[in-house]
């Protein structure tokens, strides 16, 4: 049986897997079962922010599985502690950590804590659990996340939901002020909704966010789990907007493909749990902890202005690209976040990019949607936006040109 027959076979069909059966991946490189090379603009979903298989991150988790590879949270892991130790300072004085194992998980202990800060400060009405999303966004799989996501269709056949996630408009902060009521804890947004199709939040609609939390005493939750880790030029999302969220969860790209989810929260929510409150047997494994204190040290200032540098001419590439094919309507995005909005399903481009040996993605039906590491160059930009270009001309322009 060929392994598309007996995955069929053997697994539950959750994924729609794409045509590429993965040998082996070095930085921004995949090579295929039989040695073709792809230019991977996609990085496993904004995974391996610093390249695949970087030398110093596999040097880190070696030297740790050397050491061991478990420690119970019952006990002291100095790896997993320093991790804590860095992420916290490198978000905001005060801050404190939880180490868990995906995004889903992160946004979990994000959601227990607020609702527990809600139970510690209530209001007249009492007890305070209720928590603004926004349409369009993407939360995780887990009951929870998934109830705090805001599109229907990952809703289908799971109702009852886990309640009270409501849902305002993304940039509107009128749509939020009119969903704040004495049960609301907190709002949760991504910075820029990633699975929604690449949409950045404004900066004043941020600003006036931060604002009416405070004026409401309310929690403010950034899920940075596609947008952070330096994806948008700066470590997190939002030191794009000059303003702190209370909470802020990452995972993906923060142990460039290890699993390891972080939530960091202000002190004034974190002091909240106390012992018992949340756990994970996994949470911080020190393996994916070695890892990730790699990738910290790896995104300094001069790695993000090199990344910042490549997205200025990535952008202008494709606005040039726009100019020359009619079914391109949009160009959005921030850093190396970037969505190609269509007027057409997306799916037969991202067929054609693979075949010609480039890895892109298609989010929303019809966004294609670019999430390069980090470390790629202006020649990749250029070889990525050929076969873009390629794949337009050939499989549109003659429809869209008549
Ligand atoms: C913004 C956002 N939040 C949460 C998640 C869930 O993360 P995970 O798949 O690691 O549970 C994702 C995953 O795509 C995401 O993009």
């Amino acid at each position: 049986m060929s392994i598309k027959q007996i995955e069929t076979q053997y697994f539950m069909h959750t994924y729609k897997r794409n045509n590429l059966i993965v040998k082996r991946a070095k930085n921004q490189f995949v090579w295929d079962e039989k040695g073709k090379k792809y230019l991977d603009f996609f990085a496993g979903i904004s995974v391996c922010n610093v390249g695949h298989c970087n030398d110093a991150v596999i040097r880190a988790i070696k030297s740790q599985i050397d050491l061991y590879m478990h420690a119970s949270n019952l006990y002291y892991s100095p790896v997993q502690i320093k991790l804590g130790q860095e992420l916290a300072k490198k978000t905001f004085p005060g801050t404190k950590v939880f180490l868990a194992n995906s995004g889903a998980e992160a946004n979990e202990c994000a959601i227990k804590l607020a609702r527990k800060w809600g139970f510690i400060n209530p209001s007249k009405d009492g007890n305070r659990y209720e928590i603004i999303c926004f349409d369009n966004s993407f939360h995780g799989r887990t009951m929870a996340t998934m109830a705090a996501t805001g599109q229907k269709k990952f809703h289908e056949y799971l109702k009852p939901l886990q309640e009270k996630f409501v849902f305002a408009k993304f940039n509107d902060i009128e749509s939020v002020k009119k969903l704040i009521n004495n049960k609301t804890v907190a709002v949760m947004i991504e910075p820029i909704q990633g699975e929604g199709g690449i949409f950045p939040a404004c900066k004043k609609f941020m600003k006036d966010l931060r604002t009416l939390c405070d004026e409401s005493n309310i929690l403010l939750i950034f899920d940075e789990i596609q947008c952070g880790v330096g994806r948008t030029g700066r470590f997190y999302a939002f030191e794009n907007y000059g303003i702190k969220p209370d909470i802020v969860t990452m995972a993906k790209s923060l142990a460039n493909g290890l699993p390891l989810g972080a939530a960091v929260a202000s002190k004034k929510c974190a002091q909240v749990f106390v012992y018992g409150d949340h756990g994970s047997t996994f949470g911080g494994n020190p393996v994916s902890c070695a890892s990730a204190l790699a990738v910290l040290k790896i995104i300094n200032s001069k790695f993000l202005n090199n990344s910042l540098k490549v997205s200025k001419y990535l952008f202008s590439k494709l606005e040039l690209l726009k100019t020359k094919h009619p079914i391109i309507r949009e160009i959005r995005g921030m850093g190396l976040i970037v969505g190609i909005d269509l007027s057409v399903n997306g799916k037969d481009i991202v067929n054609y990019c693979l075949s010609k040996g480039l890895i892109i993605n298609c989010t929303h039906e019809t966004v294609l949607r670019l999430l390069p590491a980090l470390i790629v160059t202006k020649k990749d930009v250029d070889t990525a936006v050929k076969i873009i270009d390629e794949a337009l001309a050939n499989l549109y322009n003659c429809k869209t040109n008549k």
